[in-house]
């Protein structure tokens, strides 16, 4: 296992209960953190739901599943999860200010070896080193959603990052069974680089009137082999997300290509945020399973 055997995942949502799956799987000891009990409570729901349906597709073993359960506590403070661990890995909410102090009081409880990884989806991983004192390691370990599944890890160097950490946190995604890709610390680093531009300009065809919504969708799932259309795809993401994605990549990027899309915005604004809302550019009222075009776009 290496030198990182305990491992703290601060905010218990959608990726962290997901992050904290896969490394009590694989033997870690895991410390979840969340300011609300009741993330933590429901993280661990879900935690034992999913390791359940691994259990009866026959991926893992009854006694795994137990095993990787009580590796893992709770703990709604830092200071009592962060003191021994070697590795933080930290998922809490899109927002520099909550995730820099997150970063502050970590840095100042974490023993001096610890590496302290982020989630962020966007935001510069040099700039959240600069809230440390040990910016050389800091870096970011951005899994896919839903963690379990999903095979990649984009680890992302930090202006600062030491090349140590960086190995090392590329050997822990392989011992975690992900394949890590190595990418900078550029806006949007490379998956949300090359997504959410394919994303927004589904958007403009749309708005522009080039083809209807499942046109569009069925285009890209037929033509270009891709699992989900790019519309359905920003409805699961979230529009709230996908505007906020396009925007870090306009304003760090500077080029007029990157601009949302007006109709992204109008979306945004009318509370229209896909599936979580229940209608983005689909509407889920019967369901995710029988999604219907959403009837602002039904010809
Ligand atoms: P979420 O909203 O599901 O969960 C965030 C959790 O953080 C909540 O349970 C909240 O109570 C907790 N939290 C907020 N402030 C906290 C604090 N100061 N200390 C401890 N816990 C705190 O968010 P989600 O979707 O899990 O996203 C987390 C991070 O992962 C974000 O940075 C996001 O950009 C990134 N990400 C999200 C993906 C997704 O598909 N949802 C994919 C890849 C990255």
């Amino acid at each position: 296992m290496g030198q990182i055997q305990r491992v703290a995942v601060i905010g218990a949502g959608t990726m962290g209960n997901g992050i904290a799956h896969v490394f009590a799987l694989h033997g870690y000891e895991v410390y979840l953190v969340d300011i609300s009990k009741d993330s933590l409570e429901l993280a661990l729901d879900i935690i034992a739901r999913n390791l359940m349906r691994m259990v009866k597709k026959e991926k893992i073993r009854e006694e795994q599943k137990e095993a990787a359960l009580s590796r893992i506590k709770t703990h709604t403070t830092l200071e009592m999860a962060v003191d021994r661990v070697d590795l933080v890995v930290e998922a809490v909410v899109e927002d520099f200010s909550v995730k820099a102090d997150v970063f502050q009081k970590v840095d100042r409880i974490a023993p001096s070896h610890a590496i302290l990884a982020t989630n962020t989806s966007s935001i510069s991983i040099t700039k959240i080193a600069s809230v440390t004192n040990r910016p050389e390691r800091v870096i970011g370990m951005h899994f896919f959603n839903p963690v379990p599944v999903m095979q990649l890890v984009e680890v992302i160097r930090g202006l600062t990052t030491s090349d140590e950490v960086a190995q090392t946190i590329m050997t822990l995604a392989r011992e975690l069974g992900k394949t890590p890709v190595e990418v900078r610390d550029f806006p949007g680093f490379v998956s949300n680089r090359v997504l959410m531009p394919m994303i927004n300009e589904a958007i403009y065809a749309l708005y522009e009137g080039v083809a209807g919504v499942e046109e569009i969708d069925t285009v890209m799932k037929l033509g270009m082999a891709h699992p989900m259309g790019p519309l359905h795809l920003a409805d699961f993401i979230g529009l709230d997300v996908c505007l906020n994605i396009m925007k870090v990549l306009h304003l760090g990027l500077g080029r007029d290509k990157y601009a949302p899309c007006p109709l992204l915005v109008k979306m945004v604004l009318a509370g229209k945020l896909g599936i979580k809302t229940g209608e983005g550019f689909y509407d889920y009222s019967q369901g995710t399973k029988n999604k219907q075009v959403s009837s602002m776009f039904r010809k």
